[in-house]
């Protein structure tokens, strides 16, 4: 029986990704900053609920620790994570920090704490969880596609610098999923007291109202299965049809073609 070690179960993906480990026979590490928030997660055999905030450096040692006494992690899932819209102008540092502290630097923490197990085992998958948006940029994310594009660079250059050691890393990228990210989890930051922002603004803001395609969280979770199951060296795995054909289109236009799309599909070309 293997181990996976996930970040953020609470709910969406990381809770979706934690039951379907469990229902193939895997030992479950996860993890959430509350763990009065497992729900159903709690009740499972072979899951151990550990508290831990991306954040606090202590919470990661303390959960790596924990699990590591209980069975060697096989595979850690990088998954906590939140998006902040507005503009960059108008948002507080102290929202840019926390942002950079939970999806990259948290990220990188809890990586850089169980890498020197997975090296002495010479064993072992990461997977980090991206986006669409890792690879495309939306108006007014400025904040939320610089760290799911760094996370895409951090992977790429940890690629070859984890190969000597047999330890794989791949990144999944899934496209609109519904789950809490775009409820309670998102930051939203604006002042109406700019003016040259408002069409942007608003443009962004009729274009949330509408019915978008939306995956369930489950459709993200069998990703990331078959990414630390597969035994290939396949690096990015999209999640659902929006970010296959969004990550496709992506490579094929030139970087104008692009931006023209972007433009239409906001409504930024009738603003
Ligand atoms: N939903 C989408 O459309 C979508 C698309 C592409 C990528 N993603 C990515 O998928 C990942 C999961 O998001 P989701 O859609 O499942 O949204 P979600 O339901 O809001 O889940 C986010 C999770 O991250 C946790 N989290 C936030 N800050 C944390 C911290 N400091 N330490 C530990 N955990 C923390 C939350 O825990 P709390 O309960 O404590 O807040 C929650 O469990 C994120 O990395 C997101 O960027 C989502």
């Amino acid at each position: 029986m293997k181990a996976v070690f996930l970040t953020g179960c609470s709910s969406g993906i990381g809770h979706a990704t934690a039951l379907l480990f469990q229902k193939n026979g895997w030992t479950v590490f996860a993890t959430m900053r509350n763990p009065n928030a497992a729900k159903d997660l709690a009740t499972l055999e072979n899951v151990h609920v550990l508290a831990l905030d991306v954040t606090d450096p202590n919470t990661v040692r303390q959960a790596i620790t924990a699990a590591e006494a209980i069975q060697p992690i096989d595979v850690l899932v990088n998954n906590a994570g939140y998006g902040a819209y507005g503009p960059l102008e108008s948002t507080p540092t102290e929202s840019i920090e926390r942002l950079f502290k939970t999806n990259l630097l948290g990220l990188i923490d809890v990586t850089r704490a169980v890498l020197p197990h997975l090296r002495k085992r010479g064993t072992g998958t990461i997977i980090n969880v991206s986006s669409l948006g890792g690879r495309t940029a939306w108006p007014l994310g400025s904040l939320y596609h610089a760290s799911k594009f760094a996370i895409e660079g951090l992977s790429e250059a940890l690629l070859f610098e984890l190969e000597a050691a047999g330890i794989n890393i791949k990144v999944v990228q899934p496209g609109r999923v519904a789950t809490d990210f775009n409820g309670r989890s998102v930051d939203i930051n604006v002042d109406p007291a700019i003016t040259e922002y408002q069409p942007v603004i608003q443009a962004l803001m009729a274009s949330a109202t509408q019915d978008h395609y939306r995956t369930e969280p489950q459709v993200p979770a069998e990703v990331i299965f078959t990414a630390a199951t597969d035994g290939t060296k396949q690096f990015r795995y999209p999640s659902g049809n929006d970010a296959v054909e969004g990550l496709q289109r992506r490579r094929e236009l030139s970087d104008e073609a692009h931006f023209a799309e972007i433009r239409s599909t906001f409504g930024l070309d009738r603003a």
